[in-house]
């Protein structure tokens, strides 16, 4: 029996509550399978943590870490430890570590879920974000002069490397043209008039190995609006990794909401573990009341299961979340229900049994 060796971060307020549905569920999935298991072993890093030992991780955890498959993450940050040490001391070193430049995000209204927008059928949100999580804004480039004098003056800097850039969007065509669907690339070459004129350079230049598949480049501000506006003219999307960060939490609204939001840090040479998330945090407003949407983790899960190769039971879960926000039956009070976090888990889990 194939074993797929798992560790498990969950972090920090409704991280755990979420990760426990999502691990409950890929258990689930293994004994009904019966070709395949999960073994989990939990690491209990995060702010608590920090609070207790002054860091984020053990000081080895990225040694530690390269012994897995996978790694399946709940949320880090929480009031009381600065957001910048929580996210650069954990989150952050395990995407870079692991070399994880992409981060795909799907933005889908699945159906039955609710969208704020007017007049957009269920079909017309199908987007599936490939954003560069390696460099770009988030290289941690730049300097802080001067500090507390009244001359202080900091600067971060964006890095877009040849390869960085080329790596990314190259994926974005594989994925386009596998799937047969439209490639946008989102940037600013107007103002970043070095960053983001090289990253246009590069997608066009890309694009010439590609000519079965259709492009279209918009600048970000543009971009957002036609989210909003029209986002049917969207389908594969390429940008870079602040771009993609803010972008796909717009994404999130328009689908659902956070709690329906899934995200999968990838190595695509399979060098290093992956890392599967929910986009959202730690969510300390609603932590600790056994409310938060597990949805999104198990969506996660699904792409967990997607990259192992078990693209059926990835289909499966999916059509079981469908089938549950169509119902409104067991919905967390995000999508105006009354259920909790382990009740909806227990549904998701006794579909999968009836399959
Ligand atoms: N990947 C990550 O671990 C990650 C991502 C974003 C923010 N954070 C951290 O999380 C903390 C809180 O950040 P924030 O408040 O800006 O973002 P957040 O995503 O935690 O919460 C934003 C809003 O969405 C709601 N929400 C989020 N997930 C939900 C779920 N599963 N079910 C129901 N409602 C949900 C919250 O209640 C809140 O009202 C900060 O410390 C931040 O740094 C971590």
């Amino acid at each position: 029996m194939k074993e797929h060796k798992i560790a498990v971060i969950a972090g920090d307020g409704i991280g755990p509550e979420v990760l426990a549905e999502g691990v409950k569920v890929l258990n689930r999935i293994s004994e009904l399978d019966r070709t395949f298991r999960f073994q989990f072993t939990n690491f209990p890093w995060g702010c608590e943590y920090y609070l207790k030992y002054g860091r984020m991780m053990a000081d080895d955890g990225i040694e530690q870490l390269k012994a897995f498959d996978a790694i399946f993450l709940g949320a880090v940050g929480y009031p009381g430890v600065p957001d910048h040490i929580s996210l650069w001391d954990l989150l952050l070193v395990i995407r870079k570590s692991f070399d994880q430049y992409v981060n795909l995000r799907p933005v889908k209204l699945l159906k039955g879920a609710p969208c704020p927008l007017k007049d957009v059928k269920q079909e017309d949100i199908d987007m599936l974000f490939i954003r560069e999580n390696s460099e770009g804004e988030y290289a941690g480039s730049g300097s802080w002069l001067f500090k507390g004098k009244p001359n202080e003056v900091v600067i971060q800097d964006g890095v877009f490397s040849r390869v960085g850039c080329e790596r990314i969007i190259r994926y974005a065509f594989e994925v386009a043209r596998a799937q047969k669907k439209t490639l946008s690339s989102i940037s600013k070459g107007n103002a970043l008039n070095y960053s983001m004129v090289f990253w246009d350079q590069i997608f066009k230049e890309i694009s010439e190995e590609y000519p079965d598949v259709e492009t279209h480049s918009y600048l970000v501000d543009a971009a957002s609006m036609f989210m909003v506006k029209d986002p049917k003219r969207f389908q594969i999307v390429v940008t870079s990794n602040l771009f993609g960060d803010i972008l796909t939490d717009l994404g999130a609204a328009i689908s659902g909401g956070m709690g329906l939001a899934a995200g999968a840090n990838l190595n695509p040479e399979r060098k290093y573990p992956s890392m599967f998330e929910p986009i959202h945090g730690s969510a300390p407003d609603i932590a600790g009341q056994g409310t938060a949407n597990p949805l999104a983790a198990i969506w996660s899960a699904s792409q967990m299961l997607e990259f192992f190769g078990h693209k059926e039971w990835a289909d499966r879960l999916i059509a079981i979340i469908e089938e549950i926000l169509s119902e409104k039956r067991v919905l967390t009070p995000d999508l105006g229900g009354t259920a909790t976090t382990q009740q909806v888990g227990n549904e998701v889990v006794r579909k999968l049994s009836r399959s």
